[in-house]
């Protein structure tokens, strides 16, 4: 048994979901039909990457040359794009239990420059929706909701995706479908998408989703986590290749079933985790698109993670290098990491342990019985 982040579970029902939708073509009008039920008030566009649709939102929104609020612990894909853009980010602290942004910081970082605020919902805990929207109204900001790690979290009944003045997802965080953004907006978006195909690379992408595969990849890549790193296709905002939509399509039937396994057996989890001197995101309304965990204050968290290779446990560590952390960001806009202390002591502490919709109990009984030798050792 090999304990990694996304895998397919080779099962008869999965095969032929694997095999058509490398045979069939793309059929808008059952995305267009199975979305409507997850945000029923609005339209979609399926993009190559979530980052993909960032872009759309900054170009559609004319948010060039402006200022916008960010969580500080975030990924540092952004840096790029703000840059291209001439976005000034304006960076938030986050909370240690929830990993999300507080709402009364943002009023003290306003200025007359900012005109939108991007709201995340780290690891698929919903931020504080109620508070935030509040505050960017009050302020009269544009909300975009990165939902990134949260399709399927649902906050005051509705899922998240719905809140904000535009959304994002990252398809392939939550689905095996290699790749893929999708945009959720409320009106019509004029604009002429990029095609792409379904490449070598993302046969490589494929492969890592089986167990076998992506036990060797892991293995024989770097000494703590191997960095493929993905990139949008073009230069040019493109649309989502036939493969990937065709197994997000397929995945999607039965999401809500394995997302509530995939909760009981995190909750499970989050509860011996702290037995064990962790601490954990909170639970409520989590859909744990990464079970994510503070290692205990005296554990390091680097060793640890290199211990529990040896294993087969592969946990990561995102953001080890949130975007503030990036080199090239603290000196382009003069950091100043004692306003963001929160974030600094989470990138140094964080570690995700890899969790499958198909894992049962007895999966992390193990898991927890190899965390706890290693902490032994
Ligand atoms: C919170 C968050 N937002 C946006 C993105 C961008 O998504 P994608 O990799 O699909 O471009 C990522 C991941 O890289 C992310 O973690």
């Amino acid at each position: 048994m090999y304990f990694t982040h996304p895998q397919i579970k080779i099962t008869g029902e999965n095969l032929k979901k694997i095999f058509s939708s490398f045979l069939k073509k793309p059929v808008q009008q059952a995305a267009q039909k199975q979305l409507s039920y997850y945000f029923p008030e609005k339209k979609f566009l399926f993009t190559d990457m979530g980052r993909t649709s960032f872009r759309l939102i900054i170009e559609k929104l004319n948010l060039k040359n402006s200022q916008m609020l960010m969580p500080a612990y975030i990924c540092d894909i952004f840096y790029p794009i703000l840059k291209k853009y001439h976005i000034k980010p304006v960076f938030l602290d986050i909370d240690l239990k929830t990993f999300n942004i507080n709402p009364e910081e943002i009023t003290q970082k306003i200025t007359p420059q900012t005109r939108a605020i991007l709201i995340s919902h780290t690891y698929g805990l919903p931020a504080n929706l109620e508070k935030l929207l509040g505050v960017a109204k009050q302020h009269n900001l544009l909300v975009i909701e990165d939902c990134a790690h949260a399709f399927g979290a649902k906050e005051q009944g509705k899922y998240v995706g719905n809140f904000g003045d535009v959304s994002f997802f990252s398809l392939y965080k939550q689905f095996p479908s290699l790749r893929g953004g999708l945009l959720v907006f409320e009106k019509n978006l004029e604009t002429s998408l990029a095609k792409t195909s379904f490449s070598f690379r993302d046969f490589l992408s494929f492969l890592n989703c089986f167990p076998f595969f992506s036990f060797f990849f892991k293995k024989f890549g770097s000494e703590i986590a191997p960095k493929m790193l993905r990139k949008e296709k073009t230069e040019r905002p493109s649309q989502i290749n036939r493969v990937s939509f065709n197994l997000f399509l397929a995945f999607l039937k039965d999401f809500e079933r394995d997302l509530k396994r995939r909760v009981e057996l995190a909750s499970y989890f989050q509860e011996e985790l702290k037995k064990l001197g962790f601490e954990t995101q909170e639970a409520k309304n989590n859909v744990f698109c990464y079970l994510s965990a503070l290692v205990p204050l005296n554990l390091d968290r680097d060793k640890l993670v290199k211990d529990l290779r040896k294993y087969k446990v592969f946990a990561t560590r995102i953001w080890h290098t949130p975007i503030i952390l990036n080199k090239e960001v603290r000196k382009e806009y003069k950091i100043n990491l004692s306003e963001f202390k929160n974030t600094v002591a989470t990138a140094q502490r964080i570690i995700n342990f890899p969790l499958q919709n198909y894992y049962n109990k007895k999966d992390i009984e193990k898991m927890v019985g190899i965390l706890k030798k290693v902490l032994k050792n």
